[in-house]
């Protein structure tokens, strides 16, 4: 095996909060990017991107809380050329314990052209002002070259010249637009760090997008490239379709260290985690094939491959389940487990919850271990996550009696706990999990719109529990993903609807505005 050495250190940059926050619909909560961030930090990401501060009062807020919280990682906000956009990117980063402007620019003749409306000599102006400033405020600077695999080389190598003589520490040539292959983007690499004359004095990063689905094999040939940045973000969501996944970059870099010889600082053992969480609040579904943290990823299904693991687990494994994090599903406890067991496993899965919502959790654990034969690993996650998510909740579901079937028409009869006063309706829908929405509708009138409705199995069998996923938005834009889980695919449906309509309520309430109105005048009776 070939021997690591400081000169191989890859710093990992997680973009999951900006570039994978871009992803249509999957915009999270300042609680949701907090807990994200803190996660990231805690499994070792160098650097945490964690927002466009300009863009919106909320990216800002979120960027800023994040970088008031976050101890080790450095953290970066996302600047254009602008002043505006730098100031205001500075502005959030300033409580950072290792604040990072990263600002950008267009190189590519074809965004020079249409998109900046600029000459080339005016792009270099503003490449040496927007960094000139950005160093001003803080003294780590990023400076991007947007679409720099569609640049000319002779101006990309005058830009990157003149970011570094402006005092850019790192720079960044992305693949915009997910058009480059493996060789050429090596080559790229090697090409300025060559011809540019101060490239020493810069780290250059690798940011590849999944256009032609060579998002990791780009980043790892701009490694070899020369490269020690590796931007990224935790299952390779990020704008269409999406960037490099932080996961299968770090288990590449592990796994074939003995022909790639360099190392990061990230616990791999925390990816299954990291990946679940960013899953749940963006409500991104892991499709099941996916490398490293896929359902099927370490699951071996034909008698063939199962003989052959029975016989040595090298045989079709590469890595070990466990060395990303995924944990046998073990039968955890039954319904005669305490509370200190149950405190103890959630402790083990990495949750640690308050008292209040532990108790919660726990009376809602007993009625699953009554309800549910075997209660499994993944079922005391869903139920954690869930409390996290429902924490604050002013509106609560008290109990829901559904007729379906054949025979039309599905009735929901739902009582309702809104701000401690009980309502009840019953309604009717096309479909049970319509009439149920139908029902929360009349005691709550709202105009938000439902955008997503995504419906998962927690583990096996016609017990387990139903996850449900809900995307809602208002007429602001205000967009909110929510989830909750339980035996019964309705009430975990309910449910989820409710923890989205909660968060949308404090959320429009911290801004000032009104999205729902918890206190409804709608008749309580039949609708
Ligand atoms: O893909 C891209 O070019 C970007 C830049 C802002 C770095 O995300
Ligand atoms: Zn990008």
């Amino acid at each position: 095996m070939t021997s690591s050495s400081d000169a191989n250190r890859v710093i990992i940059f997680d973009t999951t909060l900006r570039d994978g926050e871009q992803s249509p619909g999957a915009s999270m909560t300042l609680e949701e990017k907090l807990e994200v961030a803190t996660l990231l930090d805690q499994m070792g990401v160098d650097v945490i991107e964690a927002g466009f501060p300009i863009a919106s009062n909320g990216d800002f807020e979120a960027v800023s809380e994040i970088a008031k919280r976050v101890r080790n990682a450095t953290i970066a906000g996302l600047a254009r050329a602008g002043n505006k956009d730098i100031d205001r990117a500075g502005e959030a980063v300033r409580h950072a314990a290792k604040p990072r402007i990263h600002t950008f620019l267009s190189t590519s003749p074809v965004h020079m052209k249409y998109k900046l409306q600029m000459e080339p000599e005016r792009v270099l102006e503003l490449v040496v002002s927007s960094v000139t400033r950005a160093r001003n405020l803080v003294p780590d600077v990023e400076w991007s070259a947007e679409d720099g695999t569609r640049t000319e080389m002779d101006f990309l190598c005058r830009c990157v010249e003149a970011a570094i003589k402006a005092g850019a520490t790192t720079i960044n040539i992305p693949d915009t637009v997910g058009y480059t292959v493996p060789e050429e983007y090596r080559a790229l690499f090697r090409t300025v760090r060559e011809r540019v004359p101060n490239s020493d004095k810069a780290i250059f990063s690798v940011h590849c997008h999944n256009d032609l689905g060579l998002a990791v094999a780009n980043t790892l040939a701009g490694v070899e490239g020369g490269a020690r940045q590796i931007e990224c973000t935790i299952n390779g969501i990020g704008e269409r379709a999406g960037n490099a996944a932080l996961e299968e970059v770090v288990m590449a870099l592990k796994t074939r260290a003995d022909i790639m010889p360099y190392h990061c600082g990230i616990d791999p053992t925390m990816l299954m985690r990291a990946s679940k969480l960013v899953s749940a609040v963006s409500s991104f579904p892991v499709q099941y094939n996916k490398a490293i943290v896929g359902r099927n990823a370490f699951a071996h299904e034909s008698g063939i491959h199962q003989d052959g693991m029975l016989k040595n687990t090298q045989t079709y494994e590469i890595m070990t389940p466990e060395s990303v994090g995924v944990l046998k599903t073990s039968l955890v406890m039954g319904k005669h487990s305490g509370r200190h067991a149950f405190r103890e496993k959630l402790k083990e899965l990495g949750y640690e919850l308050g008292e209040n919502a532990l108790e919660d959790a726990f009376k809602r654990f007993k009625d699953l271990a009554d309800r549910k034969k075997h209660v499994y690993d993944e079922d005391i996650e869903a139920l954690a996550d869930d409390e996290i998510d429902n924490a604050d909740d002013h509106i609560k579901l008290v109990s829901l009696t559904i007729v379906a079937g054949t025979q039309g028409p599905q009735l929901a009869t739902m009582t309702l706990d809104v701000e401690g006063q009980h309502k009840t309706v019953q309604a009717s829908g096309t479909g049970p999990v319509d009439a149920c929405f139908k029902a929360i509708h009349a005691i709550i009138p709202h105009e938000a719109k439902l955008e997503l409705y995504q419906v998962h199995a927690v583990t096996e069998g016609t017990d387990a529990q139903a996850e449900v996923s809900v995307r809602i938005s208002d007429a602001e834009g205000r967009v909110v993903n929510a989830r909750a889980a339980d035996p019964d695919t309705l009430v975990a449906s309910t449910r989820s609807y409710l923890a989205a309509l909660n968060k949308l309520h404090s959320r429009a309430a911290r801004m000032g505005g009104v999205a729902v109105r918890i206190h409804s005048t709608s008749p309580l009776g039949g609708v």
